[in-house]
């Protein structure tokens, strides 16, 4: 099939969507249900519309576009990833393959292809974990790992919980039963789903590959820390009187890292990536902190050895230093392994296309972890400039990009031939 895949336009759309964002342009900031991600998703759904393509939306913001394929009985291929972006972030991460995808289904459709199993766009709901905390809030519900009691608990740091933005974005309110229950999806309605993605590490350039096809995604936890010391003046208070959140939120970051470097695995990575402090003032001892860690491995046992050992040197540091703690396990997800006939199925598209490929491990989570979990699942990576990714100055550059698009296309049409 002759594929018209257009760089420009597509450079266009991503250029545009980053427009679309809370920090002051370059930088990309959309988080959850922000005026951004509202104004964003309105940007998709009228490129979807442009598309002839049906849309549905579920009760938490998760988007559906369709294309009817002749077999409508027949479970669809679905691709798609999410618009959401962290604090500080570029323009790539998630949008390539929404846009991405839009593009695939344009060039498909302007080359005469006519689907044989429909074909499905998917936008997921906060795969940033930046409001609440959790990543892949959207796929999660989806695949039905999350349950109502954790659902009814999400809160972000104001203390507001889901059913507040929900309704502040325009959704109906719900109990958080039917909520759970009527976004879930059952298992195997998708035949299949591929998630195009910057690779956000540096393999593929370094080695001058063009595409990853991925085999395995690994696996995610994320604590959350609430410490309460005691305030008072920085002046007055002498040290050996003193109950500091902040230093007892130090030493639990440092024990964070000691336990990702001793873990035995050189894959076990370990991060404190939000720290807060109240009251914020330089002549005034803190008296609360916030951390959450985020700690990651490609192998369960590892992950969680390290998980253990921070869970126990974090009550031993407060109680040494006189700070009561509140410790939260967010998540602790297992590694996803992707489908070998969809791996297979994206390689071949990479012979047809005499596409440079290799196999990968993602060690950034992805919606697809949750996915895997209802269907055959596989993700097409294209490279990143020097792996640099969550940061304002990520890039691929629109060649790499159609690359990616051409081949998330052929392998499309190809499964649903
Ligand atoms: C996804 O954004 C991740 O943090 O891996
Ligand atoms: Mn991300
Ligand atoms: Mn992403």
């Amino acid at each position: 099939m002759n594929l018209n895949i257009d760089p420009n336009r597509l450079q266009r759309q991503i250029d545009d969507l980053a427009a679309l964002t809370e920090a002051e342009p370059p930088v990309v900031t959309r988080v959850l249900f922000s005026d951004a991600d509202l104004r964003a998703r309105g940007f998709i759904k009228n490129l979807c519309a442009d598309l002839n393509l049906s849309i549905r939306e579920d009760a938490i913001g998760n988007l559906f576009s369709r294309w009817n394929g002749k077999n409508a009985h027949l479970p669809p291929i679905a691709t798609g990833s999410h618009i959401d972006a962290i604090p500080n972030a570029g323009r790539y991460d998630g949008v390539v393959g929404v846009l991405g995808a839009l593009e695939a289904f344009r060039a498909l459709k302007q080359a005469g292809f006519e689907p044989a199993r429909s074909l499905e766009l998917i936008v997921f709901t906060a795969e940033e974990p930046t409001r609440f905390g959790i990543g892949c809030l959207g796929s999660r519900m989806l695949a039905g790992t999350l349950a109502a009691e954790r659902v009814e608990g999400l809160k972000d740091r104001e203390g507001l919980n889901l059913d507040h933005w929900r309704t502040k974005a325009g959704y109906p309110s719900a109990s958080t039963q039917d909520l759970v229950a009527s976004i879930r999806l059952p298992k195997n309605c998708y035949a299949g789903f591929l998630e195009l993605h910057i690779e956000q590490g540096p393999l593929l350039e370094r080695e001058n590959i063009s595409i990853g096809v991925v085999e395995k995604i690994a696996a995610p936890s994320t604590l959350r820390l609430q410490l309460t010391g005691i305030g008072g003046h920085a002046g007055a208070v002498l040290m050996p009187d003193r109950q500091d959140a902040l230093l007892a939120g130090a030493e639990i970051a440092l024990a964070v890292e000691a336990a990702a470097k001793t873990s035995g695995s050189p894959d076990t990575v370990g991060t404190t990536g939000v720290f807060r402090i109240e009251p914020g003032a330089v002549n005034s001892i803190p008296h609360r902190a916030w951390l959450e860690i985020d700690l990651r491995d490609t192998q369960v046992q590892t992950r969680d050895e390290a998980l253990e050992k921070i869970e126990q040197a974090a009550p031993q540091i407060c109680s040494r230093r006189g700070i009561e703690l509140q410790i939260e396990r967010l998540n602790v997800d297992q590694p996803a392994i992707c489908d070998p006939h969809l791996v297979e199925n994206a390689f071949e598209s990479c012979r047809d296309l005499h596409v440079s490929a290799k196999r990968m491990i993602s060690r950034a989570y992805h919606d697809s972890l949750f996915m895997a979990a209802i269907c055959p699942t596989t993700m097409i990576f294209i490279p990143c400039r020097g792996g640099v990714s969550h940061r304002p100055d990520e890039y691929s550059s629109p060649e790499q990009i159609a690359m990616g698009v051409r081949v998330l296309a052929q392998t499309l049409a190809s499964l649903c031939s």
